[in-house]
């Protein structure tokens, strides 16, 4: 496979998408992790898109065949900008299938580009944003679910108690 594009909104980037990254890039020569807005999640977002890529590409930069950018408008466009021959995604289980089913369908759909499905490792499948996002509110360790630069970060955003 040459090149791939690996789409998310990463808002933390957590363990679990950096092994999804790390295995995606195994798979090409050239990944391209794409940052965009969830539209269903852009009034609770914790980091901008800007600190997300920049998260990220500190997280990715001892590999050069991975490329961090933001991106905005649908991910199919983006991809055909890039000349991704494929979209690959995550998936912690079966809550994740019917609607990325659905987009990966609708995806197609529109542009002809295939998605393909990587299940994460069965350690981080309990490990969501949302999760991450509550834990840290409530002033609990992130430990095993976010590099220490991310959780970092998360305090840094979040109000002092
Ligand atoms: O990590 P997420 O929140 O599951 O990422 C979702 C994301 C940003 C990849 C998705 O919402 C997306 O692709 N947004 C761009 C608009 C688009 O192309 N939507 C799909 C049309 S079916």
């Amino acid at each position: 496979m040459k090149t791939a594009l690996l789409p998310g909104s990463f808002d933390p980037p957590t363990f679990g998408h950096l092994s999804i990254i790390q295995r995606a890039a195994a798979l090409c020569d050239k990944l391209y992790v794409a940052v965009g807005v969830n539209v269903s999640k852009a009034n609770n977002e914790l980091f901008s898109i800007e600190e997300r890529v920049m998260m990220l590409k500190e997280l990715t930069r001892s590999s050069p065949h991975i490329e961090v950018l933001p991106f905005t408008g649908l991910v199919v466009e983006f991809a055909k900008k890039k000349k991704a021959d494929v979209l690959i995604k995550g998936l912690r289980g079966s809550s994740d299938c019917e609607y990325e089913r659905m987009m990966a369908v609708a995806n197609h759909k529109i542009s002809g580009i295939e998605t393909l499905f990587l299940f994460s490792d069965e350690k981080y499948s309990h490990i969501s944003s949302t999760i991450i996002c509550e834990l840290a509110y409530y002033g609990a360790s992130l430990e095993g679910f976010v590099p220490p630069s991310v959780a970092t970060h998360i305090s840094q955003k979040l109000p002092k108690k």
